[in-house]
Order: structure tokens, then C-alpha cells, then sequence
């Protein structure tokens, strides 16, 4: 861990797994969210919010879990400012090796009139709560929430307040990103000096992206003289996001003669950890996205390629290696062997034990006998598209398409053990299959998202589908990749169904995945 004496040393703080999951469809099973803490961990992010333990069962075995399992971050769980969701926090954080309770309320006029306390019952419950989480954990946070439009005298006078009642890290949200950078600095500086004790606890940083100023607010904060930033990976978050950890710590490395302050973070293993993300979520990328978008440190037209052929520093100020990215692609085809694969997964970040690599070995020589060259992009949709083992499996499908755009699908899926057939008709091949998928399957799960993209170029690129389904107020996204568009987009709505079945199983009859709503925090 950290050595926060160190003045120019920035903690990240990663909250993916609680303010970026509590983004609507953004849900990640158990498995996932201990694989994405994992990632944290060893990528070297210094605190993890993993999750709101008193939400639901759910949630407090998954931040449980990620603290047991947990190595050098610390792990922080959240909770509202009231007893029972201060002790539930402890009770999940308190084996790791390195704990903290993170309680918070809401400080603005908006937020006070929701409890509907005076300003001095709110300034008493903090103290009594902040004292609460101290006498369990020596290590608290406390976030006035909605700090950027509260009152200036009473931010000063609850921040003093949380200090004195304890509290080691005091974070400032711009929880509805309505701040400027000028603003954002100011703040933070005026708080470090007016507020009684502030030299002696860590201000933080959390801002969300409504005007696409998260990046920039959270680093100006920083140069007012905030020692930690909470981001999630790919920005991921409630609405337009939260400041994306890639983003800020790129920027303090590239830029570090303008801004000279360092993270802990291993930014080599950005890529992985992004790729892992998007695909667990379900929420894609953007190609032009800063940092790790498909497109960041692709050199399209003529000009800018025989710049970069001279010198890559003509247009490019951050090595594509730097983050993880292999600086070269060469492909694998049907003659590569095993070796090679174990080789290039191994660039791309993906440790393979022998039993994985002979069925991965199996999978990848299908692709390459459909494909000529097999990308990283391809190698990299084949190991996080995986082939599930679930309740519903594709057997086989036969598309016809007419020109006037009807189409016909007869799919065949394996359900409980017995294969079952139908047909149907659609508007397209796509509307005919998933038509066919819930003759089989009938269910009254609606259609929030679908989306195709192309893991690469040329005609027999392969398709990575998503498919993100609502049930009863449950939502589960499906993946899958396949040369064949309409194959993938097949497996990935039966890969949603799965989830829903398996979600729907785990939380007994008429249960809502999570008891308390994050809608009740804001
Ligand atoms: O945006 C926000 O205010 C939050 C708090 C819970 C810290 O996420
Ligand atoms: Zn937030």
C-alpha cells in the first residue's frame, strides 16, 4: 500500500464495482465482480469500493468476499449515514487486510429536504455516525454528497464536524457533474484552508461526467490539493459516468511536467482490465474513447501514417504498449500451434492453464478454419465470449432470408436435457431467430439493448454481440462472437435468457435482485 506522506503521491480510489455497477443494466454476476477486484488489485489500485453491502445479500457476500480475497488494496464498502448500514459494512469489509467503512449523506438544500433534517440534525448525525463507523474501523470516509452545490459555511462546518468525529478521508462529490475545473481546484483548496483539521486527513475527489468535464474536474482538484481520485474503469457509471481511472492516470503520466503527481497504478494492464469490463457489463466502448477506445492509437489517414512511419512522436504522445496494447498484431492462422497461442494469449494478458488452453486450442482452430488470419481483437472476443455451460444451448440454426426482408428461422436449442425445434418468421433474420428462441423458451423478458460491433475488418470479421434483457425489474446482458452476425446474435440472446434464468433462480420467486435500490440514494 500507499505511503500517503509521500505529498505527491495520488491514491486511486476505484468504485467499478459500486457507483459503476449500480449503472442501470451494468449488473455483474458473483464471479465477475471478484475477477474484476482481482484485476484491481494487481493492477495496483489503492482503495476498492466493492460494493454497498446492505443492498442485498448479494452485494454483501460479493464485497465479503473481495475482502478475504483481497491482497494490497484496501477495501471499502459503502454505506448510508445510519447504524444498520454501518455495522452490515463492517461485517463485510472487516476481514481484509486492509479496511474502510465509506458512510455518506446528502449535504446540498436538494438533499437535505429528502431526510427532511434541519441543518443541525443533519450536523448531529453525522457526528454520531461517523463515530459509529471510527469505533469499528480505523479507517473512515465520509462524502457530503452533493458537495458542489451545497452551502459553502456548512460544507466547512460538516467536513469539521466528520473530522473530529473521525473520519480519515474526507471525499468531495460533484455527484451531478455540474462543476467546473476552476471550480473544482478552488474548492478544494479554500476547504484545505479554511476547515479546522483538514491538514490531517486526505481530501478526495469524485465526480461524474454529465458535461464531459469528469476528467478534467478531478484532476484541477488535484492541484488544489486532493491526494485521491475515485474513477471507475471505462468511466463506467450512472448516467454519463464516472471519471474514468484510465483517463486521470494517463494523464498524470503523460503530463506529469504539468501535473507532477504519481498513482501506484500498473498501466499496463489498462487494456485487460477495460476489455474486461466492457464485456462483463455489457457496456461497449466507444472507439474514440480516450485511452483505451478501439480507435486511440489507430493512424488512419495517409498523412498521419507516414508521420508516424518518421516518427511515432509526430502523433502519438503515449506508446500503445504503455497501457498494454502489444505494439505488434501479427496474426495466428490454421497452422498455429499450440505454443503460439499460449504465447500470444499470454501478451494480451491472459494466463492459461493447460486444460484451458487445449479447449481454448479447439475453439480457435474452428475460427481460424472460418477465418484466415485470427486478430488479437479475434483471440481476445474468444476468450472473454465465452461458450457457457448453461439451462439453454444453441444445437444447430437455418436462416432464410427473402429480399422484401422477411426471413424465416428454424432454431434448435437444448432445454433440461431434451432438444426442441421451432420456426418463425420475422422481420429480418435476426427478429425470425429470436422469435424461434422464445417459441421454444416462452418469457417476458424485454429487449433493452442490442448491439453489433466488428471485432475486425473484412468480410469474415467476426460480430461480437450484446443483448441486455428486463425482467420484473432484473436485467441481464448476454454476449457472444461469431463470424456469422446472426449466429452471434443468437447465442448472445440465449447467454442473456441464461442469466435471467440463473438470476431469477438465485433470488426466489418474485425477488428483485437488489432489496434497496440505488435510486434510494439519490
Ligand atoms: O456521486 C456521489 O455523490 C456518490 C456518493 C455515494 C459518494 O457516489
Ligand atoms: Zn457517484
Amino acid at each position: 500500500m500507499t505511503n500517503v506522506t509521500d505529498q505527491d503521491r495520488v491514491l486511486i480510489f476505484d468504485t467499478t464495482l459500486r457507483d459503476g455497477e449500480q449503472s442501470p443494466g451494468a449488473t455483474m454476476t458473483h464471479n465477475e465482480k471478484l475477477e474484476i477486484a482481482e484485476l484491481l488489485d494487481e493492477m495496483g489500485v489503492d482503495i476498492i469500493e466493492a460494493g454497498f453491502p446492505i443492498a442485498s445479500e448479494g452485494d454483501f457476500k460479493a464485497v465479503s468476499e473481495i475482502a478475504e480475497r483481497s491482497k494490497n488494496s484496501r477495501i471499502c464498502g459503502l454505506a448510508r449515514a445510519n447504524f444498520a448500514d454501518i455495522d452490515r459494512c463492517w461485517e463485510a469489509v472487516k476481514h481484509a487486510r486492509q479496511n474502510r467503512i465509506h458512510t455518506f449523506i446528502g449535504t446540498s438544500p436538494l438533499h437535505r429536504a429528502i431526510p427532511n433534517l434541519t441543518m443541525d440534525e443533519m450536523a448531529d448525525k453525522i457526528h454520531e455516525t461517523v463515530s459509529h463507523a471510527r469505533n469499528l474501523c480505523e479507517n473512515v470516509q465520509w462524502s457530503p454528497m452533493d458537495a458542489t452545490r451545497t452551502e459553502w459555511d456548512y460544507l466547512c462546518r460538516v467536513i469539521e464536524i466528520a473530522i473530529k468525529a473521525g473520519a480519515t478521508t474526507i471525499n468531495i462529490p460533484d455527484t451531478v457533474g455540474y462543476t467546473a475545473p476552476v471550480e473544482s481546484a478552488d474548492l478544494i483548496k479554500r476547504l484545505i484552508e479554511t476547515v479546522p483539521g483538514a491538514d490531517e486527513v486526505i481530501f478526495a475527489t469524485h465526480c461524474h461526467n454529465d458535461l464531459g468535464m469528469a476528467t478534467a474536474n478531478s484532476l484541477a482538484a488535484v492541484a488544489g490539493g486532493a491526494r485521491q481520485i475515485e474513477c471507475t474503469i471505462n468511466g463506467l457509471g450512472e448516467r454519463a459516468g464516472n471519471t474514468a481511472l484510465e483517463e486521470v492516470v494517463m494523464a498524470l503520466r503523460t503530463r506529469n511536467d504539468i501535473m507532477p503527481w504519481h498513482t501506484g497504478i500498473d498501466t499496463t494492464k489498462i487494456m485487460h482490465i477495460s476489455r474486461r469490463v466492457a464485456t462483463v457489463s455489457g457496456f461497449n466502448v466507444q472507439f474514440n474513447k480516450a485511452i483505451v477506445g478501439k480507435n486511440a492509437f489507430a493512424h488512419e489517414s495517409g498523412i498521419h501514417q507516414d508521420g508516424m512511419l518518421k516518427n511515432r512522436e509526430n502523433f502519438e504522445i503515449m506508446r500503445p504498449e504503455d497501457i498494454g496494447l502489444s505494439g505488434t498484431s501479427l496474426p495466428l492462422g490454421k497452422h498455429s500451434g499450440r505454443a503460439a497461442l499460449r504465447d500470444k494469449l499470454e501478451t494480451l494478458g491472459f494466463d492459461v492453464g493447460d486444460n484451458q488452453l487445449k479447449d481454448i486450442f479447439v475453439r480457435f482452430k474452428d475460427l481460424a478454419d472460418r477465418k484466415k488470419e485470427v486478430f488479437d481483437d479475434d483471440l481476445i472476443a474468444l476468450m472473454t465470449m465465452d461458450e457457457h455451460d448453461d439451462y439453454l444451448q444453441l444445437v444447430s440454426m437455418k436462416v432464410t432470408c427473402g429480399t422484401g426482408g422477411q426471413a424465416e428461422s428454424t432454431v434448435e436449442l437444448e432445454m433440461d436435457g431434451k432438444d426442441i425445434i421451432a420456426t418463425e418468421h420475422g422481420d429480418g433474420p435476426v427478429d425470425a431467430t429470436f422469435k424461434a428462441i422464445r417459441a421454444i423458451y416462452p418469457n417476458k423478458a424485454h429487449l433493452q439493448l442490442y448491439q453489433v460491433h466488428a471485432v475486425t475488418e473484412g468480410t469474415d470479421a467476426q460480430a461480437t454481440v450484446s443483448v441486455r434483457l428486463e425482467e420484473d425489474g432484473m436485467i441481464a446482458t448476454g454476449q457472444s462472437a461469431n463470424t456469422d452476425t446472426v449466429v452471434a446474435s443468437a447465442k448472445a440472446y440465449i447467454h442473456a435468457l441464461n442469466r435471467l434464468i440463473m438470476r431469477r433462480e438465485k433470488a426466489g420467486p418474485g425477488a428483485d435482485a437488489r432489496e434497496i435500490s440505488y435510486k434510494d440514494l439519490t
